[in-house]
């Protein structure tokens, strides 16, 4: 596939714990595109997370083929050529927000290929997430939600060309969550950024995703792909609607289809 940023071909990973083998993943083939946003949706130990460690190059795979497209694939490993950007973590406590956002662009030079650097860039990302007024604020001055807030524009303004999230908004309760995927959103759809993400939601991926890729566990594996066809952007409102509804229904048919018992 030409227009593929990544491309995970025929990948299997196998993991030696104490004298048993566990098969994480089984012939898994991938192409992620350019610019779209794809979740991973399974039940616990399918080899989500061992996957996009796999595409980060953390992992070496058991058989791997990945190939990411990246601008400067032909120099230097993969994962120099296009280097995901680090989960949404913590802020560094002793500098600003701002600061926070730029100190990480900075440290990551080279790796970026559109990292956003200005002080009005880095003002229109935080307008974008409700923080115009705390550009200058340090982490222990906002609230839990707003901390997270930050360190998603941190992600996205470290201009990576591909974003690995696992599960990022697991220990959010289910009203920021849900505010949460909404400026996520907003953030991929101003930076034009790739996002690769892991979640257990059937909800959350469906909402987010352009295609949700289904995984199935023991062997980790692809138990179907399912496109999107929801309009951009997304809204609140739509999942009040038959399509998403549909959508969900398929979704969770397949998680059905592939579970164990
Ligand atoms: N470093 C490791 N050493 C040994 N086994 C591992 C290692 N990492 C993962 N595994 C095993 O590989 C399988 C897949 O793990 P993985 O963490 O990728 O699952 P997951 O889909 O991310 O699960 P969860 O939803 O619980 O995060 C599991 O059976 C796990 O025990
Ligand atoms: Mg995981």
């Amino acid at each position: 596939m030409s227009d593929s940023l990544v491309s995970v071909r025929d990948v299997t990973k196998t993991f030696h714990q104490r004298g048993r083998r566990v098969q994480a993943l089984e012939h898994v083939d991938l192409d992620i595109r350019r610019g779209e946003f794809v979740s991973l949706l399974g039940p616990s130990g399918c080899g989500k997370s061992t996957l996009l460690r796999i595409i980060d190059g953390l992992h070496e795979s058991s058989t791997a083929t990945v190939t990411v497209n990246g601008p400067d694939a032909e120099h230097g490993p993969r994962r120099e050529a296009v280097r995901p950007s680090p989960a949404v973590s913590a802020l560094v406590p002793w500098r600003t927000v701002a600061q926070n956002v730029r100190f990480l662009t900075r440290l990551h030079r080279g790796a970026a290929t559109h990292p956003v650097t200005s002080d009005d860039e880095i003002d229109g990302l935080l307008s974008a997430v409700g923080l115009s007024a705390f550009a200058r604020a340090y982490p222990h001055e906002l609230s839990g939600g707003m901390q997270q807030r930050a360190s998603l524009v941190r992600a996205f303004a470290l201009g990576a060309p591909i974003l690995l999230m696992d599960e990022p908004f697991a220990a959010l309760d289910e009203i920021t969550r849900a505010d949460m995927r909404y400026l996520l959103l907003e953030l991929w759809g101003r930076i034009n950024s790739t996002v690769v993400f892991v979640t257990h939601s059937v909800t959350e991926a469906a909402i987010l995703s352009d295609r949700v890729v289904v995984m199935a566990a023991r062997p980790g594996r692809i138990a179907s792909e399912r496109e999107v066809a929801l309009a951009r952007p997304r809204t609140p409102e739509m999942e009040d609607s038959a399509e998403f509804h549909e959508i969900v229904r398929v979704l969770r048919a397949d998680l059905r289809a592939h579970h164990e018992r």
